[in-house]
């Protein structure tokens, strides 16, 4: 879902760039290493390694108790407060996991991204260099067997446990990536949190929602302002809005607001003890004798240690910060706060008359007693009718806080890795969370229940278009940024995407009563794949394979909610586009969809050229289909789309949505197309492919290309058969 308010830094209400700001715009000198990526994959283990194979071999139980060793191995080059880095892990593994989207499943920490920008020199991740060059002995150490982003969330996890805290589990399995994930929108503005104020909430500027996907409040940071919106720290309003906006947009609810928020903040400090314009560059910007650090302090002192400034916020919020304890809830609503300034200039609320016993020791220095502090974030939780409910709470039933803390960091770093048979090790939790999508395990058909089965619907009265529209309904919500979606559970059958407009409803709910009529034993979610390739035959395609063992999933085993976020907004795939304007063109919407279903740009074409001439389209829509023989898995639409006897025009009133094509000699009309018909005659990279497609004697490569790309979709969420051989 890219659809949303005006994008900032436009300001005249025009489409933005898909991507909006890259690492190019920001760093125009960084080395420009991607020029090499034609040359071959970045990932140096090559195609044979396999990370989950690696992980399985794993002395998990060492790697634990090195972990939990190093939170008390104080290194002089970075000190750790109160001799335990626990906590900076914490917000490490917290800040990897935490830009996760709901609406496009993009960032999380599946993929290790925090080593590369534009996130490793975000300000919000500062000085998490550090903590990520602390974990390299130990990553050193056991190399293939532990990926960077499975090494975050773990530390993580050991940080809490060894410091007494609760945790629910750890599932590994995150395969590291070599290089930035460029699919990525960060968002268009052209400021980032500290120089300017650019908040992409701000009611009095006409910008009332979020602009999707995004789930952070201005460029650069996880979430939102820590003081307060726009630095504002007395919009007590708006910073509760700021967080209920962006922690939704991670599928988190008030509970899990206060629940994370406090627990993490039960550990450690902020650091704002001396003066930011002494900071150097961010990483992806700093000196080459810096190696990889930025923020580097001018200072005299090395600005590490008691002078670190990250935040430029000062102090602990608790008097206990290297402990799990009660104390958070105790403080924040036992003391009325007064706002001061931390040392570096930052705003922050101190307790009132604070008693010598409630103050924290110094992080350099146990036997120096300092206050403690509130962060305008913090206050929230306090202030807040809705948010100081659930903190009251908290504060009564320790029990309660401690599950809830415990579950929703679980859901925190595990959102982004999918399906729970995608999890690894010894401390995967056995109890099935909604958030999982749940799918009962599917039993594989005979060879005789598939032939009878497909005999069934190729007699039945279903065409060939209302079967491929439905089989890609149900396969192509798959997202291989968080591995959501997909065929497997038949959940297109379900709400809410029984009834999404983009799947035609009353079309789509007559394919599933026939299709429940004709299955007999097979699961609702095979039966849909196998329409598929029914209608493929008919088409005219051989030997479309089909590989059965779907589960179906239930409602109850459904979160609407969350699966109302993956809506398409627009498919280029059914030539469909939705009533809400779009912040983007439609064919760069199709480009994401795309990417988002792990399609090469061949797979693209191919499968968009195949669908038109199947008649996928949306409703009746006619836009795209240039063929005469409707129903026919033929390249006619490469074909006609090339013919120089059309000539295009846009069609009247329609903003550049519909085209009209002319006979050049008769002038009559005949073709019509969308945006996502067309480009792939003027966008010279889809050209080169689909002229190949158009080329005579490459219409069987065009079929056998299909078939492939289509079925790769039809399978892209089988990690029900693909992970199985890790859990033996
Ligand atoms: C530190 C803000 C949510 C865990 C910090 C710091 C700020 C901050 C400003 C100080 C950084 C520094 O100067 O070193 C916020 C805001 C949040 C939020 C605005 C959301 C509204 C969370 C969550 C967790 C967490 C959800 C984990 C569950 C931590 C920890 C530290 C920290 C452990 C201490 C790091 C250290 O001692 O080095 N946070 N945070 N925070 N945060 Fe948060």
């Amino acid at each position: 879902s890219i659809e949303g308010g005006c994008p900032m830094g436009h300001g005249d209400g025009g489409v933005r760039a898909l991507l909006g700001r890259t690492n190019k715009d920001w760093w125009p000198e960084m080395l420009a290493t991607e020029i090499l990526n034609p040359n071959g994959p970045t990932n140096p283990y090559g195609d044979d390694y396999d990370y989950a194979e690696a992980f399985n071999t794993l002395d998990y139980n060492a790697l634990k108790a090195d972990l939990t060793a190093l939170m008390t191995d104080s290194q002089p080059w970075w000190p750790a407060d109160y001799g335990h880095y626990g906590p900076f892990f914490i917000r490490m593994a917290w800040h990897a996991a935490g830009t996760y989207r709901t609406a496009d499943g993009r960032g999380g920490a599946n993929s290790g991204q925090q080593r590369f920008a534009p996130l490793d020199s975000w300000p919000d991740n500062g000085n998490l260099d550090k903590a990520r060059r602390l974990l390299w002995p130990i990553k050193q150490k056991y190399g293939k067997q532990i990926s960077w982003a499975d090494l975050f969330i773990l530390a993580g996890n050991v940080a809490i446990e060894s410091m007494g805290g609760p945790v629910f589990g750890f599932g590994g399995g995150r395969a590291d990536v070599y290089e930035p994930e460029r699919d990525i929108f960060w968002g268009s503005e052209d400021k980032w949190v500290n120089e300017g104020v650019q908040t992409r909430i701000s009611p009095e500027h006409g910008m009332e929602v979020l602009e999707g996907p995004l789930a952070a409040i201005q460029m650069g940071l996880i979430y939102v302002n820590p003081e307060g919106p726009g630095g504002n720290p007395h919009d007590d309003a708006g910073m509760a809005r700021d967080m209920r906006e962006t922690f939704k947009r991670m599928a988190m609810n008030d509970e899990e607001i206060v629940a994370l928020t406090a627990g993490g903040h039960t550990f450690g400090k902020a650091h704002g003890n001396g003066d930011p314009s002494t900071l150097g560059h961010a990483p992806a910007g700093g000196d080459l004798v810096a190696q990889g650090f930025g923020w580097v302090s001018g200072e005299e002192h090395g600005g590490i240690g008691e002078h670190t400034v990250t935040s430029g916020i000062e102090g602990a919020w608790t008097n206990t910060p290297d402990k799990w304890s009660e104390n958070y809830f105790r403080l924040l609503l036992d003391y009325d706060y007064e706002l001061v300034k931390s040392p570096a200039g930052a705003n922050q609320w101190q307790p009132i008359d604070q008693k010598e016993e409630d103050m924290a020791p110094a992080a350099w220095d146990p036997s120096i007693k300092v206050p403690t502090m509130m962060t305008t974030a913090d206050m929230a939780l306090k202030r807040d009718p809705g948010f100081r409910k659930i903190s009251e709470k908290f504060r009564t039933d320790h029990e309660a806080f401690k599950d809830a803390f415990a579950r929703a960091w679980f859901k925190l770093t595990h959102r982004d890795m999918g399906p729970k048979v995608r999890y690894l090790g010894p401390e995967v939790p056995s109890e099935d969370l909604i958030w999982q999508d749940p799918i009962p395990a599917g039993k594989m058909p005979s060879d005789a229940l598939v032939a009878e089965v497909k005999k069934k619907i190729a007699d039945s009265d279903l065409t060939v278009s209302q079967l491929i529209k439905t089989a890609w309904a149900s396969a192509s919500t798959y997202r291989k940024s968080d591995h959501r979606g997909g065929a497997n559970g038949a959940r297109v059958a379900l709400e809410p995407q029984k009834n999404w407009e983009v799947n035609e409803p009353a079309m789509l709910a007559k394919v599933i009563d026939t299709l429940n009529g004709l299955r007999g034993e097979m699961s609702l979610a095979d039966a849909i794949v196998l329409g598929g390739v029914v209608a493929l035959e008919k088409a005219g395609a051989k030997n479309v394979p089909f590989t059965g063992g779907r589960g179906d999933a239930t409602q109850e085993q459904t979160d609407v909610e969350s699966f109302d976020w993956m809506e398409p907004e627009a498919d280029a795939f059914r030539n469909y586009v939705g009533k809400k304007k779009l912040a983007v063109k439609t064919e760069e919407m199709m480009l994401d969809r795309a990417s988002l279903l792990g399609l090469s740009v061949p797979e693209m074409v191919v499968l968009i050229g195949g669908l038109r001439v199947l008649g996928a389209n949306h409703g009746e829509r006619g836009h795209g289909h240039f063929t005469k023989r409707s129903g026919q898995l033929t390249n006619d639409f490469f074909v006609n789309l090339y013919d120089m006897t059309n000539v295009w025009s846009e069609s009247e009133g329609s903003n550049g949505e519909e085209y009209i094509a002319k006979d050049r000699k008769s002038g009559g009309e005949t073709w019509r197309a969308t945006r996502a018909d067309l480009i792939f005659g003027s966008n010279s990279e889809l050209r080169a492919i689909g002229e190949v497609y158009a080329e005579n004697g490459n219409e069987e490569k065009f079929m056998t290309d299909f078939v492939k790309a289509w079925t790769k979709v039809m399978d892209a969420d089988r990690f029900d058969l693909t992970w199985a051989k890790y859990h033996k």
